[in-house]
């Protein structure tokens, strides 16, 4: 019998979007089709990646350029590729991933004013041709994504940015959802959450078709 490669599916989207709700509402749906995801994150998902986050996160980390910022997030990528998702999905498994490389694009390219061609760059050398099956996209305005945000308690170093930071983020992301509409499936993220679970669902039905139990 043929060994089947995994499916990797990336959820993205801004501050508050609703990402860590769904990916919950995901896993059930996957076990209902008898597929046991692998779930993991970004910056984040390995030992190193963590180590990562906790420093792009750290709200006193003020110093932080936007060079090193970028470098990091492709640093802690570069490890979770290699260490979780490559080998995941040559074993046939399905991963969830609570960001990935778009999120460079949208946050150090568009929020922080990164050079594309540089975070291109990067994501070929780094990312070793991982490119995600689906991408969902978590789509809502600004101010109520950061309202549901404020709900978790003290922001960290990206989360204190200033709206039009956000803005420029949410920009970035509809543009690359537009420009590659093969891949990504743009989710109305302010609705309610069993909606956005149906949405993503429907989203990622044609995937299911390929299952073999
Ligand atoms: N569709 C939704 N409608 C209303 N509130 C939501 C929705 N999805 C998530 N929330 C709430 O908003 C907050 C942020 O959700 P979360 O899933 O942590 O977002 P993210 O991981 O994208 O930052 C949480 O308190 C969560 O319960
Ligand atoms: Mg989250």
């Amino acid at each position: 019998m043929p060994i089947t490669r995994g499916r990797l599916i990336t959820l993205e989207g801004g501050e508050g979007a609703g990402k860590s709700t769904l990916l919950s509402g995901l896993r059930e749906l996957l076990r209902a089709h008898g597929i046991d995801p692998l779930m993991t994150r970004e910056p984040g998902g390995t030992p190193v990646g963590e180590a990562v986050r906790a420093v792009v996160l750290d709200a006193s980390r003020s110093e932080l350029c936007p060079e090193a910022e970028l470098l990091l997030m492709f640093a802690s990528r570069a490890q979770l590729v290699r260490e979780v998702i490559a080998p995941a999905l040559a074993a046939g498994r399905w991963v969830l991933c609570d960001r990935f490389t778009d999120a460079s694009y949208a946050y150090q390219g568009g929020g922080r004013g990164q050079p594309v061609d540089r975070i291109a760059e990067l994501e070929n050398w780094a990312v070793a041709g991982v490119v995600p099956d689906i991408t969902l996209l978590l789509d809502l305005p600004v101010s109520t994504g950061r309202a549901r945000a404020a709900g978790r308690g003290e922001a960290d170093r990206i989360e204190v940015e200033a709206d039009a930071f956000f803005e420029r983020i949410r920009d970035a992301y509809r543009a690359r959802a537009a420009a590659e509409p093969g891949r990504f499936r743009l989710i109305d993220a302010s609705a309610t959450p069993d909606a956005v679970l149906a949405q993503a669902g429907a989203a990622l039905a044609p995937l299911f078709g390929g299952v073999t139990s």
